[in-house]
């Protein structure tokens, strides 16, 4: 049995880590901790076994059988956290972003190095099925060669305030964002081009139009965008290679189509139906549908990922997500923001 303690009892606790955890065999959530007693009422409905502590010291001291502690709270309290784990000889799963500065990042590492244990980070958008079987296609070259990606994220601000609404969209999002582009070309982005456009009187990075130049000539395109107030889609793919192009669409799709083929010029009614998206491959007006999301999307994604991590280190092996690459996730991050503020094309080189 894997015994996983939870910090930070906040909205990604219940939507994500609570129900991922509950559904993996052979893991049991022991214990949780956060400070603030209406987040300790909610997860009582949620997880009414889970013993919870105010401070992550607690639950080290009380719990000396957890061997994992998922962390779950606000960016800047990650490296704080995840060190004193480390410390006290637990494997750590952070939830991205890994930490705000590299410097952070580092110091994660070396904890982890001192310590002889793991830290991985929650970058699940690649096991969640749509992505999962989009990068299979890409990696496989069935479609030929990945020359072109984009990645396009609307984003809803949550009510009320709170470190979210400090609006650090591509430090928040684009980690996302980065590790699919970085998982679907197979390597880090030699450079970064950004442009981070702010309408006056709008905190942070409301708007993120970044461009990752990987070898060969290929580029990754990404869009973040916090000003939408239409319908949202939190992530929408598209993989041009030099046969089709490979599309993906996360959230809930209801529509009838009906129109005329371009090619045989004959009438074409075409239904999309998926709860929690789809992945499909196009070629011209031909598509075919190639996987389907279920309904809770990202504890659905967060299990298969963290599953892998536990899976990999008992092997001894590199886990998903794991620090060090991570770590160039925060790089490519860095290096979009240097870029849009200094107005040129940073090589990742310089961020290091
Ligand atoms: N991987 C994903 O898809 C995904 C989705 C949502 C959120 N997240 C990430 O999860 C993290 C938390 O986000 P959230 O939306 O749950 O935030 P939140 O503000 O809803 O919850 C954070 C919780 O952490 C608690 N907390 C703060 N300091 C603490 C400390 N020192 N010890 C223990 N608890 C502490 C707060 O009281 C709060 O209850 C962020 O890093 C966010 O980016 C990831």
């Amino acid at each position: 049995m894997i015994k996983v303690g939870l910090v930070g009892l906040g909205a990604a606790a219940g939507s994500i880590w609570i129900p991922a955890l509950r559904e993996l065999p052979g893991v049991e959530l022991v214990a949780g901790a956060d400070p603030d007693p209406t987040a300790v009422g909610r997860m009582a409905r949620l997880a009414p076994s889970m013993a919870v502590h105010q401070e992550l010291e607690h639950l080290l001291e009380d719990h000396r059988s957890i061997d994992w502690i998922v962390i779950a709270t606000p960016p800047d309290t990650h490296a704080r956290l995840a060190i004193q784990a480390l410390e006290a000889g637990r494997h750590v799963v952070c939830e991205k972003p890994f930490a705000p500065t590299l410097a952070e990042v580092d110091q994660i590492l070396a904890a982890a190095t001192r310590a002889g244990r793991t830290v991985a980070v929650n970058h699940e958008m690649p096991s969640m099925p749509i992505v999962a079987e989009s990068l299979r296609a890409v990696a496989s070259g069935e479609h030929g060669r990945l020359l072109f990606a984009q990645v396009w994220q609307t984003l809803v601000d949550p009510p009320g305030g709170g470190w979210r609404n400090q609006g650090q969209t591509m430090a928040e999002f684009g980690t996302h964002a980065v590790d699919l582009l970085v998982q679907a070309f197979g390597e880090v982005p030699s450079a970064v081009l950004a442009a981070m456009p702010r309408p006056d009187g709008v905190v942070g990075d409301p708007v993120d139009l970044v461009t990752l130049f990987f070898s060969g000539g290929r580029a990754g395109h990404i869009v973040l965008d916090r000003l939408c107030r239409g319908a949202h889609k939190y992530l929408e793919l598209r993989f041009d290679c030099v046969e089709a192009s490979l599309r993906a669409s996360m959230g809930g799709r209801a529509s009838i189509e009906v129109g005329l083929d371009a090619r045989s010029r004959r009438p074409r009614l075409r239904l999309d139906l998926a709860g929690g998206g789809q992945a499909w491959v196009e070629r011209a007006s031909e598509r075919a549908v190639i996987a389907r999301n279920p309904t809770s999307t990202l504890a659905h994604a967060t299990g298969l990922h963290v599953q892998r991590i536990f899976e990999q280190v008992g092997r001894g092996a590199e886990p998903p997500g794991a620090g060090r690459r991570a770590r160039d996730i925060v790089r490519v991050v860095q290096a979009a923001y240097r870029s849009a503020a200094e107005g040129r094309r940073v090589p990742l080189a310089e961020v290091d």
